[in-house]
């Protein structure tokens, strides 16, 4: 089998941003809001919502962490309502989807009516009809343009949602405007949806099978989708490396692999990879029966793993530095002393023992030397963490040496985590100094 992933695949630059941000505030703050699905990608908000991303369809009642505006944007109304409240609002709205806004607000104020080519029922339509006063024709097909009164007298502008299909677009805005020539129009679509979609409908043109990535919910990859079947029959659109149309491929299938604007590269790359897995079990399995998916399962009687999960293992061999650990792939794992605690174990032999069950989290697939990198110290830290907050809880004292003072006060660390005494908590005495 032969794979080619598409030139434009993967998140795109807004998308990328909202996600930076979220992440971000994520690192400093325990709760942030997000007003909508941040992205349409499961693996990625269920990633997120562990950090503490609360995805909300309408404005939070309490004030108790800040709100997250995600790419599509919404309308100029939906910002006075948060604003009332005092909320703090993180504004990911796209650039390019803000540029659409502000055409709307000036069109609508000189007097145009607003047409959007896009779905009525997408959240970046709804928010862009936010900044015309709520008022605008939404059409998405030349059946729909043709059952739109205009009137003549008046003047018209046109915009597209950003993820709009290019040729149906196009058809749209020549037959507007050859019938109605009081009209502007503004492609509104987004240049790396245009690249995109472009890149799959050339890659589709010259493979067998074309997989298409991305949420089953998200717009723009369902416009690949249907793009790309238009030229090759066998699209399939999926939302990771589980739904591989295995019955499709074979040793001499052109596989073309395309993603939409909120898939993540590690999605893409794990498909890829799942999928030149099978030529391994197309050449061990040559002459045996079963399904595709039975013999991937069989292939090796491994399980499947990827960067993030949290396995366990069994210990094969402990030297004062490293571990090895059966954790039934293909591969070993190996956490190295630094990886193994925050905490200063000099020799590793004195604290793991070969044949002990051992927990931790999959940091690479593969090092040089072709271990799986594995890491305990992510799971240390969520227990430090929750160790932590049931002392708040309890209101606990705890005794703690100082390791360092500043001006602004005194630091030391409990279970292991960096802790602070405010200049003005050291004493009941007024303006002691730390030092
Ligand atoms: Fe923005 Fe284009 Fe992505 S409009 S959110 S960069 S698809």
């Amino acid at each position: 089998m032969f794979i080619e992933k598409s030139k434009y695949t993967g998140f795109c630059s807004g998308v990328k941003a909202a996600v930076n941000k979220a992440q971000e505030i994520l690192k400093e703050e325990k709760k942030l809001y997000s007003l909508g699905e941040i992205i349409h990608n499961k693996d990625v908000v269920d990633e997120l919502g562990k950090k503490g991303l609360i995805i909300i369809n309408d404005i939070p009642e309490k004030n108790d962490a800040k709100l997250l505006i995600r790419s599509h944007g919404v309308g100029k109304d939906i910002i006075e309502k948060i604003m009332k409240k005092n909320i703090t609002i993180i504004d990911a709205t796209c650039v390019k989807v803000k540029k659409i806004h502000k055409i709307v607000e000036e069109y609508c104020i000189n007097g145009y009516d607003i047409i959007i080519v896009g779905d009525k029922n997408h959240p970046e339509v709804l928010g862009i009809l936010g900044w015309c006063n709520n008022k605008a024709s939404i059409i998405e097909s030349i059946d729909e343009l043709h059952n739109l009164k205009i009137d003549t007298s008046k003047k018209y502008c046109l915009v597209s949602q950003t993820t709009f299909n290019t040729e149906v677009f196009k058809k749209i805005s020549e037959t507007i405007s050859k019938n109605y020539p009081n009209i502007t129009i503004h492609n509104t679509i987004c240049d790396a949806t245009q690249k995109r979609q472009d890149a799959c409908v050339e890659l589709a043109s010259k493979s067998d099978v074309m997989i298409i990535i991305g949420g089953k919910n998200s717009s723009n990859t369902k416009k690949l989708y249907e793009m790309s079947k238009k030229v090759c029959t066998n699209t399939f659109h999926i939302e990771n490396y589980k739904e591989i149309p295995y019955k499709y491929i074979d040793k001499n299938t052109k596989v073309g692999v395309s993603a939409g604007a909120s898939t993540p590269d590690w999605i893409i790359e794990e498909v890829i990879k799942m999928s030149e897995n099978l030529n391994e079990i197309n050449d061990m399995n040559e002459n045996q029966n079963g399904t595709m998916h039975e013999l991937f399962e069989s292939y090796g009687g491994v399980s499947y793993i990827r960067t993030g999960d949290i396995i366990k293992g069994t210990v094969i061999s402990v030297s004062p530095d490293a571990i090895s650990v059966n954790i039934n792939y293909k591969s070993d794992g190996i956490i190295t002393r630094d990886e193994y605690s925050f905490a200063q174990v000099p020799d590793l032999t004195e604290v793991v023992k070969e044949g002990e069950e051992i927990e931790a989290q999959v940091v690479k697939l593969s090092d040089q030397d072709g271990n799986v990198v594995l890491t305990r110290k992510s799971l240390e830290e969520k227990k430090v963490w929750s160790d932590i907050e049931k002392l708040k809880e309890d209101g606990a004292i705890v005794d703690i040496s100082i390791i360092e003072a500043s001006q602004y006060g005194i630091y030391g660390k409990v279970n292991g985590i960096k802790g602070y005494i405010p200049r003005n908590q050291i004493s009941v005495k007024r303006d002691v100094d730390p030092s």
